[in-house]
């Protein structure tokens, strides 16, 4: 008894402490510096700022971290290449308004650096996101310094990374050098000035890996980016005039999950696990030795699933035949037969469109440097045709035709999705077979079809669990998917797609036994299905524990009809029944189910901005009424 009034006297005398002093708890001051082992606390609770070590190192540090996490995770550090040698060091304002830490003997390790008009009324606040902000109130708030500018090796959100406007400097991501080490590393990330946005990592100023071109809503290269993952995601310059940046930012509330580039120059999205107690890590960057840059040389293509993973595209040859079959690929391969217009003696321009043709490579992550043609609409093909330089060409909605001439640098066939890379060959070269525009018209509108029977479904169902919401439960529970069919017009269009029920995916699954478990996921489980006829297909159902709302299933389910794509599975329907939430896909028992379906469960909760952005807005609007 009298141990439990102690402890709420406690707990009360503690609170009131921290009502009293919480507006200067995130902050420093002129007046209010910090000592080692003293921290200030963001007003969330989320991050602090403060010293520390790491393990096998004695070295002291003041950074930001984690605040709340069991384990220590550090997302920016001051003194990186400068570590205090004892618990001695000060973080302080400076008379001349910079902040600056101190060691023992007073000398500064690392400063601020900036030119303070008003040192008298500076604060440096640590605010909810884990940006450290140096301001004196001037300047209508704007600030004079801010650690989102001055990165080390995390991206959180919110942060932009690409060029600081004000002063045009490279805001990049620096690696550290090891893992209990934060100095500067070899590798950094940022944004390059190529003619399209692009995202690279640097090793010792070398190229070392490339996103592929932005498309407006992902990074073309990357299979990762066409699950959901990337939510939040964007590319953006403020105005026409300035660079491009890169940020994202959550919707909704905070979430624990933060992008870090790591020592072997990894770009890794890291997510806390409460239940494990630690961090998952995830690699959207190198995921194959294939995301090495320019591993296979000029005119080279790789393919992971191969061995070796390099070959010449079709038509080239090994430059040193040799080098080549000792697996050292860096002198590329070289064209077996010149191209028609250039043997006409046309010196790069004008007529002689010759007997050049183009190889259709499908699935592809196409070469580094692209020129963006100016032509909308345009016939990429004739405008590559005309010009002699123009060695292959590429189409993307996003982005238009894409151009390349001189060498075809980091060519890499993807397991899936991708683009169609076009590249220019002699017709000597070329084994006639044009069958395939036929079958390609044909999937494309396959292809809207389908996209346009899910979107409707989407939105449909999302409108029968609005008004079921304002039904009794009982009326809820039974079959919201199909309850409406035939109501009005777009019922005819739905009936196209199956719609499951409740009963029918339980016998399908054998009661969802766990023997038919195909994986889980922090959102749910996957399991195959087998329906009467004999056919398998996969059924995501969705925990009901998950976070994820009828808002988010819904999100998803117009992601994926977007994403629709003869590579990727086919989603087949879904069900809504009461706490169930369901979607149906087609089963293919390999790589590509397994990476999209388990890609997702990442995004628990999470809108999908990035790729559905406009018919979120849609979405939203046609509810809000
Ligand atoms: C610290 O040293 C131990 C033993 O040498 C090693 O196992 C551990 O990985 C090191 N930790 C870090 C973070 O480097
Ligand atoms: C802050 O550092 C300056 C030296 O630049 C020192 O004169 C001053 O006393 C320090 N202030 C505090 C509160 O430690
Ligand atoms: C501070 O900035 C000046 C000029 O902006 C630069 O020359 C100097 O090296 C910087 N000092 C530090 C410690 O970063
Ligand atoms: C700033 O502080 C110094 C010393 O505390 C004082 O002499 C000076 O007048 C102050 N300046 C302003 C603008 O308040
Ligand atoms: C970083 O570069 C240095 C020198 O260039 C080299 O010794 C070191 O091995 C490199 N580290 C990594 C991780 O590549
Ligand atoms: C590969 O070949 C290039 C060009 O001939 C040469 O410079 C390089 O040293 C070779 N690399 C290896 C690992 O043999
Ligand atoms: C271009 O044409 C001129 C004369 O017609 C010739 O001298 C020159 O070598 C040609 N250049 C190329 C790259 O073929
Ligand atoms: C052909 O393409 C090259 C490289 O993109 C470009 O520099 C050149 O101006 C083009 N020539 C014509 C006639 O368009």
């Amino acid at each position: 008894m009298g141990k439990t009034i102690s402890c709420s006297v406690l707990l009360s005398l503690i609170s009131s402490f921290y009502l009293l002093f919480a507006t200067a708890l995130d902050t420093i001051t002129p007046s209010k510096s910090i000592k080692d082992p003293e921290f200030i606390i963001s007003q969330n609770g989320i991050f602090r700022l403060g010293f520390f070590s790491l393990a096998n190192s004695s070295n002291r540090y003041v950074g930001i971290l984690y605040h709340q996490i069991p384990v220590q995770t550090v997302v920016w550090v001051a003194n990186r290449n400068k570590p205090l040698k004892d618990s001695s060091g000060i973080l302080n304002i400076s008379d001349d308004g910079n902040l600056i830490v101190l060691n023992g003997k007073t000398e500064i390790l690392w400063s601020s650096n900036v030119t303070n008009t008003a040192p008298n009324a500076t604060t440096a606040q640590l605010s909810n996101l884990g940006n450290l902000v140096l301001s004196n109130g001037d300047d209508a708030g704007s600030s004079l310094w801010e650690s989102f500018q001055h990165p080390c090796n995390v991206f959180l959100q919110t942060m932009k990374i690409g060029v600081d406007i004000k002063t045009g400097r490279k805001v990049e991501l620096k690696s550290w050098k090891s893992m209990d080490d934060p100095s500067d590393g070899n590798f950094s990330l940022g944004f390059e000035p190529f003619n399209i946005p692009e995202l690279v990592i640097r090793k010792d100023n070398q190229l070392y890996f490339r996103t592929g071109p932005w498309n407006g809503n992902i990074f073309i290269g990357i299979i990762y980016m066409y699950t959901v993952n990337f939510d939040g995601f964007d590319v953006v310059a403020d105005n026409p005039q300035q660079p491009y940046y890169i940020t994202y930012e959550y919707s909704n509330d905070f979430r624990l999950i933060y992008y870090e580039l790591d020592t072997q120059g990894k770009f890794i999205e890291r997510r806390w696990d409460a239940e494990k107690g630690n961090w998952i890590n995830r690699y959207p960057s190198h995921e194959t030795d294939c995301d090495v840059y320019g591993i296979c040389g000029a005119f080279g293509i790789c393919d992971s699933s191969k061995r070796p993973i390099c070959s010449c595209l079709k038509g080239f040859k090994p430059r040193n035949a040799e080098e080549w079959s000792r697996g050292n690929w860096s002198s590329g391969c070289f064209r077996n037969t010149p191209l028609q217009c250039q043997r006409d003696n046309n010196n790069g321009s004008g007529a002689g469109q010759g007997d050049d043709e183009f190889l259709e490579m499908q699935m592809m992550k196409v070469p580094t440097f692209p020129y963006r043609s100016s032509i909308v609409n345009g016939d990429c093909k004739n405008e590559c045709m005309k010009n002699c330089s123009c060695v292959a060409y590429a189409y993307d909605d996003g982005i238009g035709c894409m151009l390349w001439s001189g060498d075809l640098i980091d060519v890499k066939k993807l397991s899936s999705l991708g683009v169609d890379l076009y590249i220019r060959l002699s017709s000597s070269e070329l084994d006639k077979g044009k069958s395939r525009k036929v079958i390609v018209i044909t999937t494309v509108i396959a292809g809207i079809v389908v996209i346009t029977i899910s979107a409707v479904l989407f939105l449909w169902c999302r409108m029968a669990k609005h008004k079921g919401r304002n039904k009794k439960q009982k009326q809820v529970k039974h079959q919201i998917c199909s309850e409406n069919i035939g109501e009005n017009s777009i019922g005819v269009k739905l009936q196209q797609l199956p719609i499951f029920n409740f009963e029918e995916l339980a016998t399908a699954t054998n009661n969802f036994n766990h023997a038919e478990k195909l994986g889980q996921g922090g959102f749910g489980q996957v399991y195959r299905a087998t329906l009467d006829g004999g056919k398998e297909i996969a059924v995501k159902r969705l925990s009901k524990s998950s976070v994820q709302g009828l808002e988010e299933f819904m999100n998803e389910m117009v992601v994926i009809s977007k994403l629709q794509h003869r590579n990727l599975v086919r989603l087949l329907g879904c069900c809504v029944e009461g706490e169930e939430k369901m979607l149906a896909y087609e089963y293919m028992p390999n790589k590509s189910l397994d990476a999209f379906l388990f890609g997702m469960e990442i995004v628990e909760g999470r809108r999908y901005s990035w790729h559905s952005r406009q018919s979120d807005f849609r979405v939203r609007n046609i509810f809000k009424e």
